[in-house]
């Protein structure tokens, strides 16, 4: 009698433990998103188990692992990423329920969805610069011969930059991209390196005049979480939204989807819209300096020192994973090193 109790408290265990559980492969590498991820369980009692590596190494494991893996939900920066992911069916679909159905189209598709967005912009050096000279500036104006060796940007292999040239490729077309590139290569003040901050350093220090860079970047210098040296950098450049008398800023996301092996699938669900609630959005933007993605979300000053902007949404995301490889080539044959 007692065995067959324990073995029916046990299966109860078991099950509950199975049934409660999360299994989340994540690229953000945020301390304080564990604070959000207890949130989460305390909430619902969904045990949040976490994997964080590169997007390409979670996206290999998946592959390798088939109809074997116990992961739930992939949450991954940029759109390319999560495209990539979607091309080799890792996905399947999300319900579009309430809290999805807020999210602008132009952030989602049917496999995964934005959870927070970013910009990249053009940083300047006012001491170098006038702001009158660049209040209007476009991406197509990155080509101008008047800015020749003035750039800093990292190099081609930098997804954020493929995504880009992506942007400029649905909108202008593949011959305008062509020659806007060859130009812009004669711009870069350096041969690209470094990251995305050392390019903000290379215009403050006045080694270049403009730098590209996502904004979540600049607050973060500005935030001293990387030191004295850097937020005294970030103070001295400006940001400046790129098209804003036209289509708009170039956004990309970071975003999550629901992968087609999960084995707690109802989880996955909730996980996702439990990322687009109010406290979730401030958590995960005061932690990584991205912007919300849904409306009237309380933030730090420094974002929102810089969130009110037009975007581009005229095209949708998943755009510039289709075109990542295509623009690559591009900037290769341009000299992008
Ligand atoms: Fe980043």
């Amino acid at each position: 009698m007692h065995v067959v109790l324990l073995v029916l408290i046990s299966l109860f265990f078991c099950c509950k433990a199975y049934t409660n559980e999360l299994n989340l492969f994540t690229s953000r590498h945020y301390p304080s998103d564990l604070i959000l991820f207890e949130k989460f369980e305390e909430k619902t009692g969904i045990k949040v188990n976490l994997i964080n590596a590169k997007s390409k190494v979670l996206e290999k494991r998946l592959l390798d692992e088939g109809a074997k893996s116990k992961c739930d939900v992939l949450f991954l920066a940029d759109a390319g990423a999560l495209y990539s992911a979607e091309k080799k069916k890792l996905f399947t679909k999300y319900n579009e329920t309430r809290p999805l159905k807020l999210i602008p189209s132009s952030l989602k598709n049917e496999y995964w969805i934005g959870v927070t967005k970013r910009a990249r912009i053009v940083f300047y050096n006012p001491s170098l610069i006038d702001y009158n000279e660049i209040k209007n500036f476009s991406y197509e104006d990155l080509s101008n011969s008047k800015w020749r060796k003035s750039i800093a940007i990292r190099q081609s292999n930098n997804i954020y930059n493929q995504s880009l040239v992506a942007s400029i490729i649905e909108h202008k077309g593949e011959n305008f991209t062509k020659k806007w590139l060859n130009k812009l290569v004669k711009n870069f003040s350096r041969k690209p390196q470094g990251n995305d901050r050392a390019q903000i350093l290379s215009v403050a220090a006045g080694e270049s005049k403009l730098a590209i860079a996502n904004t979540y970047y600049y607050a973060l210098m500005l935030s001293g979480k990387k030191g004295e040296e850097q937020k005294k950098a970030a103070l001295k450049v400006k940001p400046i939204f790129p098209n804003q008398d036209g289509r708009g800023t170039h956004i990309n996301i970071s975003g999550a989807g629901i992968l087609k092996f999960s084995p707690n699938k109802k989880n996955a669900q909730k996980f996702i819209e439990f990322l687009l609630t109010k406290d979730a959005q401030t958590l995960l933007c005061n932690s990584s300096f991205e912007f919300p993605i849904i409306e009237n979300v309380p933030t730090n000053k420094l974002i929102n020192n810089l969130k009110n902007f037009k975007e581009d949404i005229f095209i949708n995301v998943s755009s510039y994973g289709k075109r990542q490889a295509q623009a690559f080539k591009l900037m290769k044959k341009a000299g992008w090193n």
